[in-house]
This record gives C-alpha cells, sequence and structure tokens, in this order.
C-alpha cells in the first residue's frame, strides 16, 4: 500500500511514518517544504505524482491560542479549512482514501456525556472553528473518508503537555493546573497503529480516537511527576495544586467536557488504544528529559 502523510515533522506524522515502515508500507512523507498545503497547485501536482493509496492528513495549524490573534486568523483558516480542502479535492480526483485527524475541539463541552462521532459540532475557538470546516470539506469532496477526532496529543517529535510540565518541574516545586477540564491525552505512537488500521481497511466514517482513561490536565500532571519520579527522584519534590479555568485565562476557550466515545472502534473491528496511563509510562522510556 502507498500511503502519503502530510505533517512528517509534527508529532503524529512523524509516527504515522514509522508505523507505517514497520509494516512494511511505502509511505511519502511530506512537510511545508516539499508541499504548503495553502497552495492547491502544489498540492495537486505532488499529490497526484505520489499516486498514493491511501492521504492521511496531520498537518494543521497547532498553536491553538495563538490562532484567536486577528492577523493570524486568515492564516489559520487557509490552513485547517482551505488545506484541508484542496487535499480533499485531489483525494476526490484520484479516487483514494483519506484519513484527515481532527479534535475534540470541535465540540463545545457542554454536558458531561461522552461525544458521540457524529454529534453535531459547535466549536468555541478559531483552531476548532477552522477544524471544523477541514471536516465538512473532507465530507464534501471525499467518498472513502475517515475523521478521526483525538486530543491533547504527545508524541516524542515535538512540544506537548507533558515535555512542558517535566521541563517546569526542573526549575519549579509546585505549580498550578487548571482541574475543569476532563478529556484523555492522545499517544501518537498507539494512534499511527491505529490508522494504518484504518487505511488498511474499509469501515470509513468519524471516529474518535485517544487512550482509554479520563483525567482532568492537573490529574494528567500529577500522574507525569509520580511516573517520572519513578525514573527521576528529583521529580517528586513536585507539588501540583488544581485551579479553575477562570483562575487561568487563556485566549482561546476551551471545551470543559472533551469526554469522546469510543464505542464505534470495537463496533467497527478496530481495537481500541491502551490506557493513557499506560502511554505515559511507556512515553517517559522513550524521551530524554
Ligand atoms: N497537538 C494536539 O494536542 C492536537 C489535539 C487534537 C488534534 N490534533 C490534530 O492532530 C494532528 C497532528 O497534530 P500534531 O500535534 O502532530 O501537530 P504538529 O506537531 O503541530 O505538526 C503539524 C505539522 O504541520 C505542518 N504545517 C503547518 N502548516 C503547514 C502548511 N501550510 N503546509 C504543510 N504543512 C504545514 C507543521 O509545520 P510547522 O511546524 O513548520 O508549522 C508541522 O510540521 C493535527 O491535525 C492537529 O490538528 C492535535
Amino acid at each position: 500500500m502507498r500511503v502519503f502523510v502530510t505533517g512528517v515533522k509534527g508529532q503524529l506524522g512523524h509516527d504515522v511514518m514509522n508505523e507505517l515502515a514497520k509494516r512494511g508500507h511505502e509511505g511519502i512523507g511530506v512537510d511545508i517544504e516539499e508541499m504548503d498545503i495553502t497552495d492547491a497547485e502544489s498540492v495537486r501536482k505532488v499529490i497526484t505524482e505520489a499516486n498514493p493509496d491511501v492521504v492521511i492528513h496531520c498537518a494543521a495549524w497547532t498553536a491553538v491560542d495563538l490562532a484567536e490573534d486577528d492577523d493570524k486568523k486568515e492564516k489559520v483558516h487557509q490552513v485547517n479549512a482551505v488545506g484541508t480542502e484542496n487535499i480533499a479535492k485531489v483525494c476526490h480526483d484520484l479516487d483514494c482514501k483519506m484519513i484527515y485527524i481532527s479534535t475534540d475541539y470541535v465540540f463545545d463541552g457542554q454536558g458531561t456525556r461522552p461525544w458521540e462521532p457524529d454529534d453535531e459540532r459547535h466549536p468555541l475557538n478559531v483552531y476548532g472553528q477552522t477544524k471544523c470546516e477541514g471536516e465538512l470539506a473532507v465530507e464534501k469532496w471525499v467518498k472513502k473518508f475517515y475523521i478521526v477526532r483525538i486530543a491533547w496529543v504527545f508524541g516524542v517529535n515535538g512540544k506537548n503537555f507533558i515535555k512542558t510540565m517535566l521541563n517546569l518541574g526542573k526549575t519549579h516545586d509546585h505549580l498550578t493546573v487548571v482541574d475543569d477540564q476532563v478529556g484523555s491525552p492522545t499517544y501518537t505512537y498507539d494512534l499511527s497503529r491505529l490508522l494504518v488500521d484504518m487505511a488498511e481497511k474499509e469501515n470509513y466514517g468519524r471516529y474518535h480516537a485517544t487512550n482509554e482513561g479520563l483525567c482532568s490536565w492537573y490529574e494528567f500532571a500529577c500522574e507525569i511527576f509520580k511516573q517520572a519520579a519513578e525514573i527521576d527522584p528529583a521529580y517528586g519534590k513536585v507539588s501540583v495544586s488544581p485551579v479553575s479555568s477562570d483562575q487561568y485565562p487563556a485566549k482561546a476557550k476551551r471545551p470543559s467536557n472533551s469526554r469522546m466515545s469510543k464505542e464505534k472502534l470495537t463496533e467497527n473491528g478496530f481495537e481500541k488504544l491502551p490506557t493513557w496511563q499506560d502511554a505515559l509510562h511507556r512515553y517517559l522510556r522513550e524521551i530524554e528529559f
């Protein structure tokens, strides 16, 4: 199987390429230097030449707070909405599968019920709005599509919450972390295995795919320091206190309920991801800190 992957310099794209190689598939990986997804002509030329069976679209504007700046909004729209539509149109013309990586931020976070894949989308911030527009473009153009919503991503190749916490723990004995947003982290290594399973099958549609189990950011931070202390006891001295989101204002509004139902995975013959604590355990042994 020939698989075209965007965003290979990012957290997820990097691991998807590794997983493809492990399984003996031909991975053709690009990032902005080889193909700027906002450039429709370049997208058409590069993907058509690659002539893939599947496109796994991981590239995105992912700086959620920066996306709220007035002078960035059009750029974010171009990357996440127009860029995705450029790719979707080519997948349509080549009649190939497309796997689009999306986000829990397409939902507004009301209530406590886990979001189902077909629930109504109602994003709260610019990033979520543009990712939602990307979803609509994929659904409009591609017959053989997967939309896979993930959340709170961590991978070896890039910045993420775990690395931020570990760095802060080097210089601070005490940290405060928000406790009123609940969701599930996603380890790119585990997700990549599922995405390649999806590429190999034909059970198309919208899915949610995070590691199993729920936590708040505060609970996630506590577990990070607890597990990090098993490797480097110095992290045992870091204490974490819970705060509410209004005590920790950010530019972008974030959903408080990011619980996502993943039953559709097993109903369609896919395996759920391991628990986030297990993923964290393995991740801390992959990175240097
Ligand atoms: N990170 C999260 O917590 C999170 C949560 C939910 C969903 N997601 C989704 O998961 C996917 C993967 O996320 P990630 O964390 O792996 O992202 P990432 O590490 O930020 O990687 C994204 C990659 O896309 C590239 N890119 C940006 N603009 C581009 C353009 N115009 N043309 C081509 N490439 C471009 C980036 O290059 P530069 O670095 O040079 O900009 C970067 O290498 C994304 O679709 C994201 O929306 C992420």
